[in-house]
């Protein structure tokens, strides 16, 4: 079924926190946005502190902020608890001389201690930069060394992936099981610091076609947008069990994983150890989780996994959420039947700080569209002058500038932020898309040659780089390869320097050597040897996009229809 025939599916009746779309994208305006926080009225902002703190004090210290599950380990946390934990953490953190614009990593699993660590650093005014747990050597070496982190938070496990030597801004390394034993030796003089909305407070590095990955820096401000979105999209309401799937070293597991619903004063859910549909299932079904917060890659495989479905009593699911790569419409109407519930797709990107285009509970749902735009945010689909084309064509996907999620800069690196920009008053997000009548807007691919498996943006020059450092590889060009479960595969194609054979051995050992020095998701589950790599004429650049080309002609498939 093509996008355009797709069956719409209505709302199920409800009280939801965002009543009227359309009359609220007229009359909504950023500035009294929020008002429920608090420093709308003292003037004092810290999104830490809105975050935890402020729930605290108004009187709800009581109320489980987390539930946390890993196998038969299971703990569960109060606010106040939350609060504690995050004041100890940052009182070692001052203790360490650690002072207000101070880059300070957190590498750890899916744990408490990982969400309390990032709101402690937060706290005294650091920018908090959270590193994905699969991260190797490498990948670890090249964030920190970015941003010269000068403090990292993480365990004796993997401490083991930390290349200190490399890292010669960190000057202090400390083990969250010891911060947890350590008695604070002066608890005096206030521990929050109070930052101007233009402050940082976290750098997530994100991918592109080209280069490094980059440092997208989040400022205070940001907590707005993440609010607001948090309350009418999430739609958390006080009693909800919420479960984000997504790691806080990506923008989806710290933004709607951490911020948005404890700003909302959710009670969230942190699940440990990896995918596997019974485990999911259970987990929904032990807590009661009502809202569900996921991406495309994870309900295919729940969905290719049949009836297991039918095992487990869901009924406490009223609101599903998906992010990061196309949802496919038999996607939505498999949960549609199995659960009665809606997913509905949200867009945005790690730049963008929060939701810009979503579907929300009470509006009727396009299944193949991202959904419309958030109030306040208003969309446009470009030529290639920076003109708006006719409605339903498609262009570059266009935000009108500003927003208070916007990112406040790259790293380091001005000409980057500025390509952004190329287009007076809008933010180009390098997606292509169309929008209908209706103003819902259709996902159509990548404009450039960034690989997005399974929901992560992989660069492929990142991964051709490390292939070119083996010694077998003379040239390697790599792009997605559509794929029905993970949207697209890492697929490497390789030249091979004289004297070494192709033979399974090699490939496997390549791919190991990827794997082993940046991150598993990245390293190619496809090694092809060519003769020669496709190349433009003039500046001799490899012409990923041919080969991207041959390989879904060769497949058969088309990329709009994945
Ligand atoms: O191509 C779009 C895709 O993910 C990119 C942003 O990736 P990242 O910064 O890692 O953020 C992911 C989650 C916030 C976008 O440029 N993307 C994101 N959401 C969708 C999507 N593609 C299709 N449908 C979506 N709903």
């Amino acid at each position: 079924m093509s996008h355009r025939e797709a069956k719409i599916i209505d709302p199920v009746p409800g009280a939801y926190n965002l009543g009227d779309y359309d009359h609220t994208r007229r009359t909504f305006r950023w500035d009294n946005a929020a008002d429920g926080l608090k420093f709308k009225s003292t003037g004092k902002l810290n999104i830490a502190y809105e975050t935890i703190d402020r729930h605290v004090e108004d009187g709800y210290g009581d109320k489980t902020a987390l539930h946390y599950a890993n196998g038969e380990e299971k703990r569960s946390y109060t606010f106040q608890e939350i609060k504690e934990k995050s004041d100890h953490y940052a009182r070692i953190l001052k203790e360490n001389g650690i002072r207000k614009g101070d880059r300070v990593f957190v590498f750890l699993p899916k744990t408490p201690e990982c969400y309390i660590a990032i709101l402690s650093i937060i706290k005294v005014g650091a920018i908090a930069g959270p590193l994905f747990e699969a991260f190797m050597e490498d990948a670890v070496r090249d964030r920190i060394n970015d941003c010269n982190g000068t403090l990292l938070i993480t365990d004796r496990d993997m401490v083991e992936r930390v290349p200190r030597e490399d890292i010669p801004s960190l000057k202090t390394i400390l083990f969250a099981e010891d911060i947890e034993a350590s008695p604070v030796e002066n608890d005096a003089g206030d521990l929050v610091e109070w930052m101007d909305p233009e402050d940082g407070m976290l750098i997530h590095y994100t991918s592109g076609s080209t280069g490094k990955p980059k440092g997208v820096l989040h400022a205070h401000r940001v907590i707005t947008h993440q609010y607001q979105s948090g309350r009418w999209v999430l739609d958390i309401k006080e009693d909800d069990i919420y479960w984000c799937t997504s790691h806080p070293g990506w923008v989806t597991g710290s933004v709607y994983g951490l911020f948005a619903p404890w700003l909302n004063r959710a009670t969230i859910v942190v699940q440990g150890g990896r995918f596997k549909a019974e485990n999911w299932y259970q987990l929904i079904a032990e807590l009661k989780v009502t809202i569900w917060y996921s991406a495309p890659t994870a309900f295919r495989m729940l969905l290719s996994q049949g009836e297991v479905i039918r095992n487990y009593d869901l009924s406490s699911l009223r609101h599903i959420l998906s992010v990061g790569e196309p949802l496919n419409p038999e996607v939505i109407y498999w949960a549609w039947e199995q659960l009665g519930v809606r997913i509905h797709d949200t867009w945005w990107m790690t730049e963008t700080g929060a939701h810009l285009i979503v579907n929300l509970p009470g509006e009727k749902i396009k299944p193949g569209s991202m959904g419309r735009p958030f109030p306040g945010v208003e969309v446009g689909i470009l030529d290639e002058d920076g003109n708006e084309v006719s409605r339903g064509a498609v262009g570059q996907l266009a935000i009108r500038t500003p927003w208070p999620g916007l990112m406040k800069e790259i790293w380091g690196n001005k000409d980057k932020f500025d390509s952004y920009f190329k287009y007076e008053g809008w933010y180009i997000s390098g997606d292509l898309a169309y929008q209908d009548a209706e103003d819902y807007v259709f996902f159509q691919s990548r404009d450039d040659d960034m690989i997005n498996s399974a929901g992560e943006r992989i660069g492929p020059f990142e991964v051709e780089s490390k292939l070119i450092e083996h010694e077998a590889i003379q040239e390697a060009g790599v792009i997605g390869k559509p794929d029905t479960i993970r949207g697209e595969i890492v697929k490497a194609f390789i030249v091979l320097r004289e004297g070494f054979e192709q033979s399974e051995a090699l490939l496997e050992e390549i791919r190991v050597f990827v794997k082993s020095n940046l991150a598993a998701h990245v390293a190619p589950r496809e090694i092809e040897v060519m003769e020669e790599l496709p190349k433009t004429t003039i500046s001799g650049k490899i012409l990923r996009r041919e080969l991207k080309q041959r390989e879904i002609e060769k497949e058969g498939t088309s990329l709009l229809s994945r």
